[in-house]
């Protein structure tokens, strides 16, 4: 997977929620290495973003008709990235 797309990805489609690894709806929910560890079905890994984005979860929509799998692949792997990155 290409972490720089992934990174144009995420400021198109994410970042409106999810700005700097935040969650603007579900503050406790962010992205970083910690909360993804506790809250992500499947554990803090690419798979497990993958499936949340492609399918949605409660108020984060659905994202498997908009984009294509490799861009999924790709935003899952800048996703994982910055979590290790601590998001600077
Ligand atoms: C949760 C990624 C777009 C709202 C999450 C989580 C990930 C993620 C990995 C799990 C975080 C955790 O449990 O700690 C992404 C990516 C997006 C995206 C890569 C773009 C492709 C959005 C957008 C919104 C949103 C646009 C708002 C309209 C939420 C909410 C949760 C969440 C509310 C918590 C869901 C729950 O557990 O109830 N997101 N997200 N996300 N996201 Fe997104």
């Amino acid at each position: 997977a290409d972490v720089a797309a992934g990174e144009q990805v995420f400021n198109a489609n994410c970042a409106a929620c999810h700005a700097g690894g935040q969650n603007v709806i579900m503050p406790e929910k962010t992205l970083e290495k910690e909360a993804l560890e506790q809250y992500l079905a499947g554990g803090r890994n690419e798979k497990a973003v993958i499936n949340q984005v492609t399918n949605g979860k409660n108020a984060m929509p659905a994202f498997g008709g908009r984009l294509g799998d490799d861009e999924i692949a790709n935003v899952a792997a800048y996703v994982i990235s910055s979590s290790e990155a601590g998001w600077e």
